[in-house]
């Protein structure tokens, strides 16, 4: 079957349409992207230092109207767009309730005025399958590729997660781990923000990582030696939260603690091995962990996605690792790794195959 989606995404920052065209079943699902627009708001936020939900809205409701308008223009061209449209989809969670609100509201005012179905959409769903978009798929060329793939694991990686996740097929999640404390992207976010370069860190950081040394700081790989951590002064402690603790769990919040204090007691360091280093360790632990997952549970394949997807050290690093397990690695071009509409479409519609629907009110914390 083909479907033709207008999907809205305004779970944080970016304000995103998309108009996609879905087809195949859940075997070999297809997207071909028609149009697709972000309007990001970093300028907004760039003075707070993170994202103001209440700015957040009141840019949304500028934005929507203004990428419609890009999308559908008016008159004629409208009514022509619209009979093609199948159906709506708006993500209705996880994220911040003002910003979801306005989507979900667009949404339901445009289903209403045109008369289409409305489907809410899961925003780490969206993530999750943003490697349908991957191009190079890698495993074969014609009938059922997705089967193939799995098992899989899959990393998801965004501003607000870290979560680590068995596909035992498309549908077929189990949650293995996630992040105990701040997400990765909020560690990048953070560190950023304590060697004081811009909102948002992540971008800011790879960029002066690259003219810094990544091994110039030992910062910790936190939970990745759940037994010895080192404290602040350098000597080995127990940390009593891993002793009991799931084996792909992460937590980040001491790493930006171990920036703090280095930077306070170093503070002539050299900002971009600063940068480097932080990367660095985040990525060793975000590639173990998710490799470790890999051999113990016999994957065919890695799924890495979200905004931290973005960042090129991770990337080459999961590229190098998956190389290392002949196993195929799928992550989406970098603009569908950030937040934006077409992922929405694509999680859509693979929840219309399987019939899983969500319900249209704003799940600030809804996750996986
Ligand atoms: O998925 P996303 O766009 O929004 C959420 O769903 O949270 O992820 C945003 C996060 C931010 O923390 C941002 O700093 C991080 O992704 N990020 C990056 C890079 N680009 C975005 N982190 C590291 N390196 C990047 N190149
Ligand atoms: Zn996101």
């Amino acid at each position: 079957m083909l479907k033709t989606i207008l999907a809205i995404e305004t779970s944080c920052d970016e304000t995103a349409l998309a108009l996609v065209e879905a087809t195949g079943g859940l075997a070999q699902p297809r997207f071909k992207i028609l149009k697709h627009f972000v309007a990001s708001q970093i300028e907004t936020h760039r003075p707070f230092g993170g994202v103001v939900p209440n700015l957040a809205k009141r840019e949304h409701l500028k934005n929507l109207p203004i990428l419609y308008g890009q999308i559908f223009g008016s008159g004629v061209r409208e009514q022509a767009l619209w009979k093609k449209i199948d159906y709506i989809t708006v993500t209705s969670g996880p994220g911040l309730e003002p910003a979801l609100w306005t989507g979900i509201i667009f949404a339901q005012a445009l289903a209403k005025k045109w008369k289409r179905p409305l489907l809410g959409a899961n925003h780490l769903e969206g993530h999750l399958y943003s490697f349908l978009l991957a191009q190079k798929r890698g495993v074969t060329s014609h009938g059922s590729w997705v089967k193939e793939i799995f098992p899989a694991i899959a990393l998801i990686v965004s501003g607000g997660h870290t979560i680590l996740l068995k596909l035992d097929d498309l549908t077929h999640l189990k949650k293995l781990g996630e992040t105990r404390d701040d997400a990765a992207g909020e560690a990048f976010d953070k560190v950023a923000r304590l060697l004081e370069l811009p909102y948002p860190g992540g971008p800011e950081i790879e960029k002066l990582a690259r003219k810094g040394n990544p091994n110039a700081i030992p910062f910790p790989r936190p939970m990745l030696h759940p037994v010895q951590q080192q404290n602040r002064h350098g000597a080995s402690q127990k940390n009593p939260s891993t002793s009991s603790g799931q084996a792909y769990d992460f937590s980040f919040s001491g790493l930006k603690t171990a920036v703090l204090y280095y930077f306070r007691d170093n503070p002539k360091a050299n900002k971009a091995d600063i940068a480097a280093s932080t990367q660095e360790a985040i990525v060793d632990v975000l590639s173990q962990k998710t490799f470790r997952a890999v051999k113990e549970l016999d994957a065919h394949s890695v799924l890495l996605s979200g905004g931290v997807a973005a960042n090129k050290a991770l990337r080459n690093r999961f590229t190098i690792e998956s190389k290392k397990m002949k196993i195929p690695l799928f992550v989406a071009e970098f603009q569908y790794n950030t937040d934006n509409a077409v992922m929405i479409a694509v999680s859509s519609y693979v929840n219309l195959l399987r019939g899983k629907k969500y319900r249209l009110v704003a799940q600030g914390d809804r996750n996986i």
